[in-house]
């Protein structure tokens, strides 16, 4: 299983301070439970994992089988929730240069997460003449960055395949039945797969959203699941606080938090984990920032932000705490090569792994930071495989709602991000918007 540790957190936040939190964690892990917290209407999430049933991964890979011999390239088509999962886990898992490399299964392509007309160009240009296919992503259906995708792309498809191929290689992902991409869906034949309304998008990694890309890029989404599901029982509210580290996180950020630290940075020495971080920032920010509160979750790619962020984090404002992912054993082995001439003075690492330096990075960083004032929680995953990220998205799922409970808020909804679209519709002269004036 991963793993938590807070020993180094201890210095700035006593064990008392910690286990001061003990009742209001047990409580936000009995709401969750028993249904009784706000957002309860948006838990859908809590016992997912263990409702998964195999014909219902049967049919995801089927699906998927039928991109990988139909399509050279993949574009999934969303935005936040509706796409972070998602690549998360397949960024994780691919190699570090998938973008160059020819074998396996089809690219995997993002789209519908901006507006940049540059973007849009850039890909439709790299799409032409290539077998693709879409997968389009968006609960509400409504989203117009990834609405505006879709349209461009779906007509490139319809153009370059044909309709009938067109309608084998475009799946959406979207609500039961309500939002355009669901009339849109069933006037053209797609095959559909729904997010339950009972899961908001920043937790829906493990519905058809997450499940679906992650199958086509060719990884073992059952062992996904089962991890989930073993963190999902690991995190129950029977298992004793000292034990559960869903409770052990939440308390210790809330406690860091009241003590004044206020960014929560999340810290990785692996680069192919950049995206779990921009999944986790969503997870978090989206779900904590709010009635004026909330840690502000942001996330840095060490040992290459050492030399950029390094310095703030080592000497500026002390309002920062720190949560490593630290990934136990590589999946290569590379060793150091000895140099005659020794010009770089390297020499001393000579035989020994690459990764024995990452590690005494990522430990001489601990120490350093800890020493500057900065407390430092620790995940361990043994390995990056799919079971253990199914264990650290569910973590950090639960941990996130127990948490928000903690601060007194309500971590399932996002009323916040209405406000710039509203603006955005009413400068783009959208039917059904008053006009605004622009000050300034
Ligand atoms: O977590 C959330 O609910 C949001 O980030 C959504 O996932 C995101 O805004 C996309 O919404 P939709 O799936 O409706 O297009």
């Amino acid at each position: 299983m991963i793993t938590l540790s807070n020993q180094k957190v201890l210095d700035f936040v006593s064990k008392e301070a910690i286990e001061a939190l003990k009742p209001q964690v047990e409580a936000g892990l009995r709401a969750l439970e028993e249904g009784t917290g706000a957002g309860n209407d948006f838990i859908g999430w809590l016992h997912l994992p263990s409702s998964i049933q195999a014909d219902f991964l049967a049919d995801i890979e089927q699906t998927a089988c039928t991109f990988r011999n139909e399509c050279d390239v993949v574009v999934v088509c969303g935005i936040g929730g509706s796409y972070l999962g998602a690549r998360a886990v397949i960024e994780a898992l691919n190699s570090n240069f998938q973008a160059y490399e020819t074998t396996g299964g089809p690219a995997i392509v993002y789209a519908g997460h901006n507006i940049s007309e540059d973007y849009l160009f850039e890909l439709t240009t790299l799409l032409r003449g290539k077998r693709f296919g879409i997968i389009n992503i968006s609960k509400s259906g409504t989203t117009t960055e990834t609405a505006l995708a879709f349209r461009l792309l779906k007509k490139q498809c319809e153009d370059q395949r044909g309709i009938d191929v067109a309608r084998r290689v475009i799946v959406c992902i979207t609500d039961a039945v309500r939002g355009a991409a669901r009339t849109l869906a069933t006037q053209e034949g797609y095959k559909t797969y729904v997010i339950p309304d009972n899961v908001g998008g920043r937790f829906s990694v493990l519905t058809p959203v997450g499940l679906l890309p992650i199958a086509i890029a060719g990884y073992d989404i059952r062992a996904l699941v089962a991890g989930a599901v073993e963190m999902e029982r690991a995190t129950a509210p029977s298992v004793p606080f000292a034990e559960n580290i869903a409770a052990q996180y939440a308390a210790t950020r809330n406690a860091l938090y009241a003590a004044g630290k206020k960014i929560e940075i999340l810290v990785n020495f692996q680069p192919k984990l950049h995206y779990v971080s921009e999944w986790w920032k969503q997870l978090y920010g989206e779900s904590e920032g709010k009635d004026h509160k909330g840690i502000f979750p942001a996330s840095v790619d060490f040992s290459t932000d050492l030399h950029s962020m390094g310095q703030w984090i080592q000497e500026g404002e002390r309002t920062i705490f720190e949560t490593v992912i630290s990934v136990d054993k590589t999946r290569h082995s590379l060793i150091v090569p000895a140099d005659e001439q020794n010009l770089d003075g390297l020499n001393y690492l000579a035989g020994r792994h690459v990764d024995e330096v990452n590690k005494m990075a990522e430990l001489g960083t601990q120490m350093a930071h800890v020493d500057g004032g900065v407390p430092n929680l620790r995940i361990v995953m043994p390995e990056l495989s799919e079971r253990y990220l199914g264990q650290l998205l569910y973590f950090f799922e639960k941990a996130c709602g127990v948490s928000g409970y903690v601060l007194g808020v309500n971590p399932f909804n996002q009323p916040g991000v209405e406000a710039y679209k509203k603006n955005m519709f009413s400068l783009l002269g959208k039917p059904g918007y008053e006009k605004i004036e622009v000050k300034g």
